[in-house]
């Protein structure tokens, strides 16, 4: 196994940097339409979708809250491990508030699952997900996500945020790891 953290681990480009503002673009224009007014709190889940976060809440026109969520289900491993942990909570009371959360990827939709109930425990006046990527062809627990960006083929992403073992974060494009990388 070896991760240089370059382009050579990369086995094709799924979306390039300019494919992903642009779309991003389009959901922060109707995200905008949806919430003028109302000042939702936009949670961010770490760290995953933290650059869809930061460019969203930018092509978002009106005023909103912002704040983050850490939880994992993945460990450092590609496959997950069935069980979500909430590693840090918001800082917010969002009870009779409007709540979007926003999140990298959808596989099994486990993560969504389980944070749906946690927000809905606490009573927000409305609760709606963003989801930049979804998986085709998932198993279980499948969730449906209020705004997705791409349905993309069931194969290991990185990049934009998304990582294997914490690598791979930082490329500006989204693209297949080599399965070699991930592989013995
Ligand atoms: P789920 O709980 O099975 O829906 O998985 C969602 C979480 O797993 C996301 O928050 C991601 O962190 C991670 N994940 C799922 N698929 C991928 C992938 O292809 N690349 C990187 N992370 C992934
Ligand atoms: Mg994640």
């Amino acid at each position: 196994m070896k991760i240089t953290n370059e382009q050579n681990d990369i086995e094709r480009v799924l979306y390039t940097e300019k494919a992903i503002a642009a779309r991003v673009e389009a959901l922060g224009a109707e995200i905008t339409e949806a919430y003028k007014g109302k000042m939702p709190i936009v949670v961010c889940i770490l760290k995953g979708a933290s650059f869809f976060y930061t460019d969203l809440c930018r092509s978002i026109k009106t005023d909103i809250y912002m704040d983050f969520i850490s939880v994992s289900s993945y460990g450092s491993d590609s496959k997950s491990s069935g069980v979500v942990r909430l590693v840090k909570d918001i800082n917010t009371n969002i009870t009779g508030r409007d709540v979007i959360l926003v999140e990298d990827i959808i596989d099994s939709g486990l993560t969504l699952n389980y944070l749906k109930d946690f927000f809905g425990a606490r009573r927000p006046s409305s609760f709606k997900t963003v989801c930049l990527l979804e998986k085709e062809g998932r198993k279980n627990n499948a969730f449906q996500a209020d705004y997705l960006g791409f349905r993309i083929p069931n194969e290991f992403v990185v990049g934009y945020g998304l990582d294997y073992a914490d690598h791979y974060r930082n490329l500006p494009y989204i693209g297949v790891l080599k399965k070699e990388c991930y592989e013995n």
